[in-house]
């Protein structure tokens, strides 16, 4: 397995990915929201845009030509960076590869200062994010689009005012 940084040429891969995941992997979600998502708050367009603009990192896990899955994390803002989607196809669950995505975007959030990371996720999958390192701080009952958030965080260094005056 290898994790690629994607950029606009691997966005199909990452997409088709992110689209199966979509009606297989948050299950929970209504069907309505599956496709709110896939059509005006995520669609294709957006990524493209958001990668141009590095706004968010998309790390692609990839075995030969097959995508195995994916995550897509925010850049460090006021030095907390954001887990945002992590989806890793079904029938290549519980093999570490969502660990491994995890800690590259861990590694890669740490060259631009952050000293903790932030995530909403499902009480199903607290555990997994446990084993990451990751605390719960709190449960949003209804939360995002009705959902109820287990909202984590991980501190992975110190905040220190001077990386302001750094450029990164
Ligand atoms: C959650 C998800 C990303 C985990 O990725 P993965 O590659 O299957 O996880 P890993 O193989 O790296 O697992 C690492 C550890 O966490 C555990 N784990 C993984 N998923 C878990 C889950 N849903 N619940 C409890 N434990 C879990 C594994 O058993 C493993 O434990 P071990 O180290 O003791 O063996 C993946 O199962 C997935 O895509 N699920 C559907 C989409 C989803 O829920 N995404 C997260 C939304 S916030």
């Amino acid at each position: 397995m290898v994790i690629i940084d994607t950029g606009q040429a691997q966005i199909d891969d990452f997409y088709d990915c992110f689209s199966e995941l979509m009606s297989e992997g948050y299950g929970h979600f209504s069907p309505g929201l599956r496709q709110h998502f896939l059509t005006v708050d995520y669609p294709k367009k957006n990524f493209q845009f958001w990668l141009e603009r590095s706004v968010r990192k998309i790390l692609l896990a990839k075995e030969g030509s097959e995508t195995l899955g994916f995550l897509v994390g925010d850049y460090a803002y006021g030095g907390v960076g954001f887990v945002s989607w992590l989806g890793i196809r079904n029938k290549y669950r519980g093999k570490g590869f969502g660990t491994e995505l995890y800690n590259e975007y861990e590694k890669f959030i740490k060259t631009k200062n952050a000293h903790l990371i932030e995530l909403f996720t499902f009480a199903e999958v607290k555990p997994f994010y446990e084993k990451l390192g990751f605390k719960e701080i709190g449960i949003r009952e209804e939360g995002y689009f009705g959902q109820k958030n287990v909202i984590m965080d991980k501190k992975i260094g110190e905040w220190v005012d001077l990386n302001l005056l750094v450029k990164k």
